[in-house]
């Protein structure tokens, strides 16, 4: 089904199901231990050996020398490999061949040796036994020390161009009567996902089956299949329950690959879980920021000149982070630039992680707005809503299919008193608690992408949805089962959702927020292809059948959809297609605003959430109880990356420091006291069929902006580097506060 123009009514609108807040159809499994993991698939394999990696001790040289003997002759082991033993490895889409390093080391913990024996702990003692001789050479490991050398970086299809201007930025910032210029930083930071990366391996002659935890089942069928130099059609990939993935799990990571050359070397089954020592540095992270903002306008507050610039690092080849995104459709103003700059760092490789660009971009660009309030003299709010804008300001041509921004603020404002809210800092207390409120824009693009299924109808009149998106814990299962019901007239009970398995059709998987959106649409379109199967086989016109009830009617005539199946089956595969003529017309996103209260304790600055407000206008909401727990999520990993957390880079040796959830610190339940989150009452007909858009990183987008801006408000000090720990804040705090 090809989807090239907006929506009108279809059979989703009735809201029977769609729309509902029901509780997830997978609950039940997760609650009784029904829902393995990859790494728990006993069931599978009683026979699966187990493999542990062995990370390198430096970030950048080379393997002189590794010595097997010990390990190979410790008791259990079946198998060690290392890039000496695993056969050529070709590189994939992504860099995998690099998962496993040697001689050459790109970077601290990248995986150099898989060894294999009976039980976990052989394999463990045996990983110790390795004796391996390095030549370090010197690498480069400090963002702000290489800012001025960084290179533009080049576009590629995250990021679009890198560099933009409209109009004369550098005059109109010149002649701007009010002028701000400010320079935040964000750390790196981790995905910290509980369900540490895992898989299970099997092969059958030259035929590969991996129990693995993926976002996205066809790139990890394409990359493993690539860099074993295997035909695709010979990988299986199966990860139908995932423990969080956060864009930690886009791709194919050492795990996966080294479960299948230890499976080949041992001959036997093998699964890997990557420890979780290791993680932090062996996989991707969030990578650190610099970014410059300078914002022109008038004494009236009206923007004239914005620039946003960005720098950050990653490994040879690699891709900057976008966190210029949302400044160029974000706010208005004629004159306009914004640029992504890239330095060469042999850290750990950066990528996508929850809202990759936006999530560090709007803890710049929001808390700028916020010292350009402040200067102005203008409510943060009133300064948000005169500079909105209705169509793309680079490019004025193009509307937003919606855009409900305004509505977010003043609708946020109403409800979270923001009236209360001191204009001027430092000047509310409570006992011991300095108490400030901080607001931002949330802000992130709607992307569409193709997404297939195939469903089944049964004699019994039961549906089975099968496709190979998956649920990372976001509520899949039930919204497309909710789609299935809806488009078919079935009570929810009568749909079965099967997830992550690259037998079935290819859907567009769980990232970058699109996973709701764009796999329901797909599950519509095979409905769809179903219901015409069905009335076709009843001799029911196709245009006029109504599905409701389990019962379809059209020309006067009511008949079980059961009875379509004829005692056997009747299956339909479709998938939504977009045309980009559509997107390109218009510019579709996501908007939000966030309100967080906060506390600082007057003599030890500890900081405390003390309340927090997400309103999001996301299209139609699919599930709201569902949606709800994406934000509030959101919102939870917005705080930590406000106030906590944070990749310490060791820049002489080069490789994250506090690499275990001992050091890397991420909210508990205490840190968060209360979250309240309202869903904007909309559609987007410019979306999908279903009118829906994504809202699970919508919720992380501005978070960590309102946290500064409310700790601001408490106490009159601006830490520009996050996170704001409590110690920034004492040594700025004026004395006798
Ligand atoms: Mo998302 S960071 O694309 O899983």
């Amino acid at each position: 089904m090809k989807f090239d123009t907006p929506a009108t009514t279809n059979a989703i609108d009735q809201l029977k199901v769609v729309g509902k807040p029901l509780d997830r159809i997978d609950g039940p499994f997760k609650c009784t231990g029904s829902a393995p993991y990859a790494y728990e698939r006993h069931d599978v394999l009683p026979q699966a050996a187990y493999g542990v990696v062995v990370g390198a001790g430096i970030a950048k040289g080379r393997i002189a020398s590794m010595d097997l003997a010990a390990a190979r002759a410790a008791p259990g082991v079946l198998a060690v490999v290392t890039a000496r033993n695993a056969g050529k490895l070709a590189k994939g889409k992504m860099n995998t061949a690099k998962l496993l390093g040697g001689p050459q080391i790109d970077h601290y913990h990248q995986a150099i040796a898989l060894v294999v024996a009976q039980t976990f702990e052989q394999a463990r003692a045996a990983a110790e036994l390795v004796r391996v001789r390095y030549e370090s050479t010197p690498g480069a490991y400090d963002l702000a020390a290489l800012k001025d050398s960084a290179k533009t970086a080049k576009p590629n299809e995250n990021t679009g161009p890198t560099e933009t201007a409209v109009g004369d930025f550098a005059g109109a910032f010149d002649a701007a009567p009010v002028q701000l210029d400010t320079t935040y930083t964000t750390p790196d930071q981790s995905h910290a996902m509980m369900e540490p990366h895992a898989t299970l391996a099997a092969w059958d002659g030259d035929k590969l089956t991996v129990w693995t935890s993926n976002q996205m089942i066809d790139w990890g069928v394409s990359d493993l299949a690539r860099t074993l130099g295997v035909p695709k059609k010979n990988v299986r990939l199966i990860s139908p329950f995932i423990g969080g993935g956060f864009g930690g799990k886009l791709f194919v990571r050492a795990d996966a690959l080294l479960a299948a050359l230890g499976a080949r070397a041992a001959r036997r089954p093998v699964k890997v879980a990557l420890q979780r020592p290791l993680i932090f540095n062996n996989t991707t992270h969030r990578p650190a920021t610099i970014q410059r903002i300078r914002i022109g306008a008038g004494k009236d507050g009206r923007i004239s000149a914005i620039a946003h610039e960005s720098w950050s690092g990653d490994l040879p080849g690699g891709g900057p982070e976008a966190a210029v995104l949302q400044t160029r459709l974000l706010y208005a103003g004629a004159h306009r630039m914004t640029a992504m700059r890239l330095a060469e760092l042999d850290l750990p490789e950066g990528n996508a992680m929850r809202a990759p660009g936006e999530a560090p971009g709007l803890m710049a660009l929001e808390v700028a707005m916020d010292e350009l309030a402040e200067r102005l003299g203008m409510d943060p709010v009133a300064l948000r809503i005169l500079n909105d804008t209705q169509v793309d300001p680079e490019k004025p041509a193009r509307p937003f299919t919606q855009r409900s921004l305004v509505q977010c603020l003043r609708h946020g404002a109403e409800r979270f008193g923001w009236n209360a809210r001191q204009a001027s800092p430092g000047t509310r207390r409570e006992g011991r608690w300095l108490v400030g409120m901080g607001v931002a824009a949330a802000f992130r693009n709607n992307m569409l992408q193709a997404s297939g299924a195939r469903v089944r109808l049964d004699s019994q009149g039961r549906v089975t949805v099968e496709t190979d998106m998956t649920d990372i814990g976001t509520g899949t299962y039930t919204i497309l089962a909710q789609t299935a019901a809806e488009t078919m007239g079935l009570p929810l009970e009568r749909i079965t959702v099967r997830l992550g398995d690259s037998l079935m059709p290819v859907s567009c998987g769980s990232g970058g927020q699109w996973g709701a959106a764009n796999s329901t649409a797909g599950v519509y379109a095979a409905c769809m292809a179903l219901r015409r199967q069905v009335a076709q086989k009843l001799g029911l016109d196709p245009a006029a059948a109504q599905f409701a009830d389990g019962q379809v009617t059209a020309g006067g005539r009511t008949v079980p959809l059961a009875q379509a199946a004829g005692g056997g089956e009747l299956v339909a595969e479709d998938k939504i297609e977009y045309d980009k003529a559509l997107s390109e017309k218009a510019q579709q996103s996501t908007f939000g605003a966030h309100f967080v209260e906060v506390g600082v304790d007057v003599d030890s600055c500890e900081i405390r959430v003390r309340r927090m407000l997400a309103v999001c206008a996301a299209g139609r909401i699919l599930n709201p109880k569902s949606a709800r727990s994406q934000v509030i999520g959101a919102m939870t990993m917005g705080v930590g990356a406000a106030l906590m957390e944070d990749l310490v880079v060791d820049k002489r040796r080069g490789f994250f420091v506090n690499h275990d959830l001992a050091g890397y610190e991420v909210p508990v339940h205490a840190d968060i006291p209360h979250q309240e989150v309202v869903f904007l009452d909309e559609v987007d007909a410019s979306s999908t069929p279903l009118k829906a858009k994504g809202v699970g990183e919508l919720g992380i987008c501005g978070v960590g902006a309102a946290v500064a801006n409310a700790i601001y408000n408490a106490t009159g000090v601006r830490v520009r580097d996050y996170p704001i720990t409590l110690d920034k804040l004492l040594e700025r705090m004026p004395t006798g506060a």
